[in-house]
Order: C-alpha cells, then sequence, then structure tokens
C-alpha cells in the first residue's frame, strides 16, 4: 500500500486559460506544453489504517489545513472512490526547484500525487487514465503526465472522460530544443492561475478573442513541432502568451503579472531578435519568463541574461520524460 513516483514540470506553449466545468476542471480550449527534464516532484503515498486522517507533507513541513490541504485530501478522496478502499493515507511531496521560479508545482505535483497514489490504492492507471485523474487535481497536471511535447485535449463530454493528455512528440524527436527559465528578484505575491482564469471570463472583453483564435495557433505549433520548425513554434508561442495576457490585463479589476524586471527580459528577448539571436518568451501567471530557444543559442542568452540586474537565476531545461514510479521511498 506504499508507492513512490516522480513527475516533470511542464510549460505551456499554447495556454490553457479558462474553464467550462470549475469542479471536473474541463477546459475551454486545447492547450500544448513541453515537459521539463529535471524540474521534478517525487511523491510518495501510503495507505493504511493505522492513519486517523490524511496526512500532508510537503518538503519536510506538515501541512494541516489550508487550500492546499484540502485539494491534496479531495484528490485522494477519488482515489479511495476508484479503488474502493476507506484507509487514510500519508503522503509526503519533494519538489526540487524553487518556489520562487513561479513554476506551476501543481502540475508536476498532482502528476505525482496520482501515479503514486493510484498504484499505492492498487490500481494501475495507463497514461490517458493517469492523465484524467491528475486533471482533477490541477489542469495543468494533465500534460505533466506524458514526456516530450504534450497536447491536452478539452474534450466535449460534461463528464470529462475525453479531455486527457496526448503526445504529439517524444523527448527525443527535438533534442535541441530548450526553455531557459528565469529567476527575478522582485517576485511578487501573485493571484492563483484559478482565481485568474475565473475573473477573466467573467470580466474580459478580450476573451472572445482568445477563443476565437485558438484553434489557429494549435494548428502551428502542432506542425511547427512536428516539422522542427523552430521560428514557427517560437513566435506562435509568444504570440499566444502575449494573447492570454491581453486577457488578464483587461479583467476587472486588472490583472498586471508582470514587474519591471519581466518587461526588461521581454524587451531585451525582442531586441536580440532583431540582432540575430533568435529565441522568444512565454510567460504563466506569474512575473518568471521562460526563454525558448535551441542548445547553439544558450550560452550566449545566458551570458546576456546575467548582464540583466534583475535576473537572479537561470535554469536550462530539455524536453522531459512523463511521470515514473521508483523504488525509494520519502518516508
Ligand atoms: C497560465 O493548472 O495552475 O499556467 O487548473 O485551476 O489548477 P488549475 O490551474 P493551473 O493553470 C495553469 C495556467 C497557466 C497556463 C498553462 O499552464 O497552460
Amino acid at each position: 500500500m506504499k508507492a513512490t513516483a516522480i513527475a516533470n514540470a511542464n510549460i505551456a506553449l499554447i495556454k490553457y486559460w479558462g474553464k467550462r466545468d470549475q469542479k471536473l476542471i474541463l477546459p475551454n480550449n486545447n492547450s500544448i506544453a513541453i515537459t521539463l527534464d529535471g524540474l521534478n516532484t517525487i511523491t510518495t503515498v501510503e495507505f493504511d489504517k493505522k492513519y486517523e486522517r490524511d496526512l500532508f507533507i510537503l518538503d519536510g513541513l506538515e501541512i494541516k489545513e489550508g487550500k492546499e490541504f484540502e485539494r491534496v485530501v479531495n484528490h485522494l478522496n477519488l482515489i479511495r472512490a476508484m479503488a474502493h478502499i476507506k484507509e487514510k493515507a500519508k503522503v509526503s511531496s519533494k519538489n526540487n526547484f524553487p518556489t520562487a521560479a513561479g513554476l506551476a508545482s501543481s502540475a508536476s505535483g498532482f502528476a505525482a500525487l496520482s501515479l503514486a497514489a493510484s498504484k499505492a490504492a492498487g490500481l494501475n492507471l495507463d497514461p490517458k487514465e493517469l492523465s484524467i485523474l491528475a486533471r482533477q487535481g490541477s489542469g495543468s497536471a494533465t500534460r505533466s503526465c506524458l514526456g516530450g511535447f504534450v497536447e491536452w485535449l478539452k474534450g466535449e463530454k460534461p463528464d470529462g472522460s475525453d479531455s486527457f493528455a496526448v503526445q504529439i512528440a517524444p523527448p527525443e524527436h527535438w533534442p535541441e530544443f530548450r526553455m531557459i527559465v528565469t529567476i527575478i528578484s522582485s517576485a511578487k505575491k501573485k493571484i492563483s492561475s484559478r482565481a485568474g482564469m475565473a475573473q477573466t471570463i467573467a470580466t474580459s472583453p478580450m476573451y472572445k478573442v482568445w477563443l476565437d483564435t485558438i484553434d489557429e495557433d494549435l494548428d502551428k505549433m502542432r506542425r511547427g513541432i512536428l516539422e522542427k520548425d523552430f521560428s514557427l513554434v517560437g513566435k506562435t508561442a509568444e504570440f499566444n502568451c502575449l494573447k492570454m495576457h491581453a486577457t488578464m490585463i483587461t479583467t476587472n479589476p486588472s490583472i498586471i503579472y508582470w514587474m519591471p524586471e519581466t518587461l526588461e527580459i521581454i524587451q531585451a528577448v525582442l531586441m536580440w531578435r532583431e540582432e540575430g539571436l533568435e529565441c522568444y518568451f512565454t510567460i504563466d501567471a506569474g512575473s518568471q519568463v521562460k526563454i525558448i530557444c535551441l542548445d547553439n543559442q544558450v550560452p550566449e542568452i545566458e551570458k546576456r541574461l546575467q548582464a540583466i540586474k534583475g535576473v537572479k537565476e537561470t535554469i536550462v531545461c530539455k524536453t522531459g520524460a512523463g511521470p515514473k514510479l521508483i523504488e525509494k521511498h520519502l518516508f
């Protein structure tokens, strides 16, 4: 009744922004992401009669209440119902990336929790079933259930049975592809993606444009990935990110996730491109910028990023593998 899983974080190239069902976490649009090699969560889950209540330990600290705790307990309840078991569980989870990186730890977190807990409960889920389960913890976790370039299909059915992740291409399809995560010094506390997207749907006049133009972005991205057309992938990702931020900025009250350093990096990337250094940016519901490039440009981009005062750290990522079970438990 004990299992441990490791899952990588992912960053969207075509963003998931807005839900058609809050409870089942069903999106309004498909999204496409790369699973990042090396930015991961390890989670051990044990179901046992000896536990009187569910226990959740994150990076060594017990979390006893609050939204984070409730989301984990809800997820365990889903798995208990699927496996027809009643035992409470101990969950211990560890992220290997700095919280300040502004990376959706909920993506790798719910992917690792779904795999470890389902296995510990005696279930053997295939990647489709696993992504349907992970989706109900956090939307972006759907995509962390597969490696490489991954698309989350929004599906049409009200029960969510057709809203899962599929692989567009495995990690080895494009070994030169890189994402540089930059960490800036003044990362401000953010409004959660969940709250931000709900407010966008409720108040932004731009949301309609987002939905009307998303299929075009998805088509270009799929083609760009399959043909390894870096310019098409980069341009499409950057434009899609800016459209998402346009919907956020135009909510009421306005949500602006960018900090001065965010804009400084955006402008630097645009300038570098004019100078012939081809790279693009993408930004999620936060202030950290991720730079998309090919491996031969990494040294030059890193050198230039170091010259920007607000940049504290950079993490260079390749495309990574999907989640897997490991032998070494956290407890
Ligand atoms: C901007 O997956 O964190 O990063 O489903 O409510 O848990 P919930 O939201 P979450 O949203 C991620 C939004 C995004 C874009 C993306 O990852 O596609």
